[in-house]
């Protein structure tokens, strides 16, 4: 049988470990991708560090992957996916053949994006979680997986529909705080303030910010009155894409009556995904899809979402994340997801190519 390189982790807390495993075959409805890059998220740190999403071991981590489909399942020709597309996926299952710390992975064919000529392996890697998380933290339907429900730049009437409406965002250089920043600009919030640090400001302000502020010289105490300084109307949308304690009771303070703050990490400032005080919500987002496909109408919301991101990144609307090169490969991962999860990767996405592991 056919085998390959992976990276696994044999065991709760235990050190990845570099194995030789079968290349597996695709159910039906799936696609075999023979990953080139894959892009480190703060998630594959924790489910090492604490088993976090793992549901079996040994097991594998990696979350966003780039490469080219070797093999189809059954029922996937004709659907749009064909041997050889470069494509770019984020997984969507938990169990050990899809994730993208080896060389070959499963994924649902269905939730793939065509990669834009224009867009090299590496840069297609740090799109799909990132992305996601932000796309279904503002688009999303509300309910228990969090989404502020606003019109998706991808439907009818949805492009600037928030024309005027002001927007801030926590965290601008961070990948989901990039994406954020992309989205709100396309759905026309205006001003659109973020945060980060000085050497971040051209990307921060490239993916669409209007406003910059330096979280180091404004500390988030001094933030409330900064942000007066720029407008008066009350925030509609506030986006903490880094959702530490401090930064999520600063975003809640500044969420207007009627508003949503949208976290991505464990609620801190009151319960997730109700209407609370002033009507307003936290949308406590999980990024990934799978729960969407679970019933009729999340699976019809997820094909228009698969639809217009793939649109917006072919005419380049949504762009990658700058990116940074792990040396090593599948080996030198693990060194480098220190660095990550610990959100120490300032402005870059970190990425192995490991179809030479
Ligand atoms: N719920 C979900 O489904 C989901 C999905 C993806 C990620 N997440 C979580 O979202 C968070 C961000 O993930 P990511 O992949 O986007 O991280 P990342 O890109 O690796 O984050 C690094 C960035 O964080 C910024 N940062 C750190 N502390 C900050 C602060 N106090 N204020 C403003 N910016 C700060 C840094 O900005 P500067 O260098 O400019 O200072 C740096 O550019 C992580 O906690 C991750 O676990 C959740």
């Amino acid at each position: 049988m056919a085998s390959q390189k992976a990276l696994i982790i044999p065991a709760k807390g235990s050190p990845f470990t570099l194995v030789e495993r079968p290349i597996p075959t695709p159910g039906p409805g799936e696609v075999l991708v023979k990953l080139a890059a894959t892009a480190l998220n703060p998630i594959d740190y924790v489910m090492r560090l604490n088993g976090f999403a793992v549901t079996e071991y040994p097991a594998e981590a990696g979350i966003d992957g780039a490469g080219t489909i070797e093999a189809l399942g059954e029922g996937v020709e004709g659907t749009g996916r064909s041997k050889g597309d470069r494509v770019l996926f984020e997984r969507l299952k938990f169990s050990l053949d899809y994730g993208t710390f080896q060389q070959y992975a499963l994924t649902d064919a269905k939730r793939t994006y065509k990669i834009p000529a224009a867009l090299s392996f590496e840069e297609a890697s740090t799109i799909p979680l990132c992305l996601t998380t932000a796309g279904l933290a503002l688009y999303g339907p509300h309910g228990p997986r969090g989404g502020a429900a606003l019109t998706a730049p991808w439907t009818e009437g949805g492009l600037e529909k928030y024309k005027d409406q002001p927007a801030l965002v926590f965290g601008g250089s961070s990948s989901v705080g990039q994406f954020a920043l992309q989205f709100l600009k396309l759905s026309g919030f205006n001003p659109i303030i973020a945060t980060a640090s000085a050497h971040n400001e051209a990307y921060v302000r490239a993916a669409g910010a209007t406003h910059f502020i330096d979280y180091h010289t404004t500390p988030y105490t001094a933030l409330p009155e900064a942000v007066s300084k720029i407008t008066s109307t009350p925030f509609s949308l506030v986006f903490d894409a880094i959702s530490n304690e401090e930064t999520q009771r600063t975003a809640w303070g500044l969420t207007g009556a009627g508003g949503t703050l949208a976290i991505v990490r464990t609620p801190v400032v009151g319960e997730p995904n109700v209407v609370l005080d002033g009507g307003r919500r936290i949308a406590f987002v999980w990024g990934g899809v799978n729960y969407m496909d679970a019933e009729p109408a999340g699976r019809e919301w997820a094909d228009k979402m698969y639809a217009g991101v793939e649109a917006f990144l072919m005419d380049g609307r949504l762009r990658p994340n700058k990116w940074e090169a792990v040396t090593g490969g599948l080996a030198g991962i693990p060194g480098a997801l220190e660095k990550v999860g610990n959100l120490q990767s300032s402005g870059a996405k970190m990425v192995a190519r490991i179809d030479s592991a």
